[in-house]
Formats: C-alpha cells, sequence, structure tokens
C-alpha cells in the first residue's frame, strides 16, 4: 500500500516515516522544508535501508501537488503539513489559517480529483481547550482554544468531518496528539527547533547541552502537585507507531474516527527536569517564571479507545523519552546543520 506523507521531513513526520517503511509500505513524501532539512529524510533511508520518493513542494501548490498526484499511486494520506509555533500563530494569524487551513482545503481537493478519499489527521489535544474532565477521553467535548494555532486543528477537523458527510465514501482518522518528545533510538533523527523552543523538552535539552543558561519554569501556583503544570508527554516513536496503525484502520473504511494518542501518565514541569537530568547526568538550572498566557494546570488523556480500536498502546516511559532526546541531542549539537 502507498503513502502519501505531507510534512514527512519533519519531526513528527520523519519519525512516521521510519515506521511506515519498517511496517513495508511504500513511501512518498510531500514538504516545502519551511521548517526541516531533506537531511532528515537522508537518515531515514539510513535508517530503514529503504528508499521514499521526496518532493520539495508547497501544500498550498495546486498544480505541483496535482503532478504528484499524478505521478504517485497514493491510497492514503497522512498529513502533518502545516505551521506550529503557538506563539507566533497570535502575531500572524492569517498565516496560519491561510497555510494550515488554505493548505489542507487544496490537498483535499486534489486528492478528490484523484479519487484519493483516506486522510489521517495530525489534530492536538488543543482542541479540548481547558478539558472540561481529565483523564481526557473522545467524548470530552471540543472547547475554547487561546490561539490561532490551536482554532486551525479545531476548524479542520470540523471540515474533514463535513467532507465525509456530504461524501461518505471518505474515511477521516483524527489523531489527537499530546505532547511528543524523544527522537528516534539511532540518534540520527530528532526534534530540530529553529531558534529559541517553545516547548520544555527542546528546551531543557538545549539548556543540557549549554546553548542555553536556564530553564524558566511558567509557574509554579497551579493546583498540581508540585504546583507546576501537568502533561502528557508520548515518544515520538509510539506516536509514529500510532499512524502506522490508522493507516491500517482505513482500510475498514470507518468514516471519521478519533483518537487520543497519549500515554495516559502525567507529569509535572518539575519532573521532567529530574528525569532528564537523570538521563543526561548533568544538573538542568531553572528558575521559576510567571504562568504563560494561555496554559493549563493538566493535561492527560485517557487512551483506551486507541487502545480497543486501534491495538495500539504507548510502550516507552519517561526515561527512554529522556535517554532518546538527550542521545539526538547530544550526537547532533545543531539539528541538522551539522
Ligand atoms: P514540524 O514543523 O517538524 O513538521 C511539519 C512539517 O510540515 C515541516 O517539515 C514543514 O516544513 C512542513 N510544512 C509546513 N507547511 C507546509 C506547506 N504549506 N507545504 C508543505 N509542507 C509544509 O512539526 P511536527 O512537530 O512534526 O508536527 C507535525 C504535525 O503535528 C503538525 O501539523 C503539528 O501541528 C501537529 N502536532 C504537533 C505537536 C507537537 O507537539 N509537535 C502536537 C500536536 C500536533
Ligand atoms: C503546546 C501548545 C499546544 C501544542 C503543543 C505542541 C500551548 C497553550 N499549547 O502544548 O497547542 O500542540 O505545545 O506543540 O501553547 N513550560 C515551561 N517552560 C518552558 C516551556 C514550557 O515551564 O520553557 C511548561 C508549560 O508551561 C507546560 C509544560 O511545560 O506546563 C509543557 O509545555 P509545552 O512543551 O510548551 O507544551 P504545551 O503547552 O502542553
Amino acid at each position: 500500500m502507498s503513502v502519501l506523507v505531507t510534512g514527512g521531513a519533519g519531526f513528527i513526520g520523519s519519525h512516521t516515516c521510519v515506521e511506515l517503511l519498517n511496517a513495508g509500505y511504500d513511501v512518498a513524501v510531500v514538504d516545502n522544508l519551511y521548517n526541516a532539512s531533506e537531511k532528515s529524510l537522508e537518515r531515514v533511508k539510513e535508517i530503514t535501508g529503504k528508499d521514499l520518493r521526496f518532493y520539495k513542494v508547497d501544500i498550498r501548490d495546486r498544480e505541483a501537488l496535482s503532478e504528484v498526484f499524478d505521478k504517485e499511486d497514493v491510497e492514503a494520506v497522512i498529513h502533518f503539513a502545516g505551521l506550529k509555533a503557538v506563539g507566533e500563530s497570535v502575531h500572524k494569524p492569517l498565516e496560519y489559517y491561510e497555510n494550515n487551513i488554505g493548505g489542507t482545503i487544496n490537498l483535499c481537493d486534489v486528492m478528490r480529483n484523484h479519487g484519493v478519499k483516506n486522510i489521517i489527521f495530525s489534530s492536538s489535544a488543543t482542541v479540548y481547550g481547558d478539558p472540561a474532565f481529565i483523564p481526557i477521553t473522545e467524548e470530552c467535548p471540543k472547547g475554547t482554544c487561546t490561539n490561532p494555532y490551536g482554532w486551525t486543528k479545531w476548524m479542520l477537523e470540523q471540515i474533514l468531518t463535513d467532507l465525509h458527510t456530504a461524501d461518505p465514501e471518505w474515511n477521516v482518522v483524527l489523531l489527537r496528539y499530546f505532547n511528543p518528545i524523544g527522537a528516534h533510538k539511532s540518534g540520527l533523527i530528532g526534534e530540530d527547533p529553529k531558534g529559541i523552543p517553545n516547548n520544555l523538552m527542546p528546551y531543557i535539552t538545549q539548556v543540557a547541552i549549554g546553548k542555553l543558561e536556564r530553564l524558566g519554569v511558567f509557574g509554579n501556583d497551579y493546583d498540581t502537585p508540585d504546583g507546576t503544570g501537568v502533561r502528557d508527554y508520548i515518544h515520538v516513536v509510539d506516536l509514529a507507531v500510532g499512524h502506522v496503525r490508522a493507516v491500517e484502520k482505513l482500510k475498514e473504511k470507518a468514516g471519521v474516527s478519533i483518537y487520543n494518542l497519549g500515554t495516559g501518565n502525567g507529569y509535572s514541569v518539575l519532573d521532567m527536569v529530574k528525569a532528564f537530568e537523570k538521563a543526561c547526568g548533568k544538573e538542568i538550572p531553572y528558575e521559576i517564571k510567571p504562568r504563560r498566557a494561555g496554559d493549563i494546570a493538566t493535561c492527560y488523556c485517557d487512551a483506551t479507545k486507541a487502545k480497543e480500536e486501534l491495538h495500539w498502546v504507548a510502550e516507552r516511559g519517561l526515561a527512554e523519552m529522556c535517554e532518546d532526546a538527550w542521545r539526538w541531542q547530544s550526537q547532533n549539537p545543531n539539528g541538522y546543520n551539522d
């Protein structure tokens, strides 16, 4: 079976390509390299010993994207391509709506024109807003997002659902990721954020490598065991395997399906600092800072539905997530720019 991966050169996309190739799928990647390096795909080939086809194409470019579908015998699309910096989205809403929503509408139109009606979409726990209950199941109502990035995920879930309502031949899997971290065991692929990282784990790894002086902990007065924010961190390889299971789910032609992909465990910011110190053998200096606007206290999932219907569970624990993130960061201090 042939799978087209949009955004396949990125963090989650590159790890998913590895798992798809290992599972015997034929893989083609579309990425405009706005937030990625083609080197990640060279490394995917090195890890798997298998080949894939890469198209440097923007999903908003209808003609170029159509040509890819003309050449490739695509059966399903895993759609990662999009902008993801939460803070930036607040300052550049038009760019975010245009790229994420405009790009996805264009992609779906080109898919439809080529008779491809199977899509797996990268959504986020952010669609739950401040969640109505914890642990979060898929029945938890969608909430109010605090930024345009979150709204693009919220709206794209609706748009893809409407597409299925209009034409039941469409099969849509909406995957709501919790907090992906870690890297492939080989240390060859991992997260390579541009500039100062916004997210916790890449910030910690850059403190450990000496690029940043100290971590700012955003608030220690939340209603959590140690006062710092609690999240459901998931190993990116587990997340990638979840996508392979979702491709298998598409074969059942189940219409629209929604799954949380997380471990079901919540860890605080200080738990993460401690776990990472153990993995890298260094102290991570930190200072308590004010709360970050838009943050919530606690977010972790109930992943029972994915277990029952996708036959998937996250297998890698926190120590492994930290060890693998550290291996990637220490072997590639400048990411793919070495
Ligand atoms: P990433 O930035 O590493 O990957 C996204 C890829 O899409 C990049 O390689 C980028 O170059 C590409 N891209 C962006 N706009 C494009 C366009 N118009 N045409 C073609 N390619 C384009 O991010 P990631 O962490 O791998 O995230 C992948 C997806 O998962 C995104 O949709 C993101 O919003 C979603 N997601 C990520 C997280 C997370 O914590 N990383 C959490 C929830 C959801
Ligand atoms: C954020 C986004 C979410 C997105 C996800 C992955 C918000 C509100 N949510 O999730 O939409 O899908 O990233 O891209 O921005 N923290 C610090 N210091 C730091 C960085 C983070 O203390 O320097 C804390 C945060 O306050 C939070 C935890 O660490 O409690 C995790 O933060 P982060 O990695 O940014 O992820 P989320 O905020 O959960």
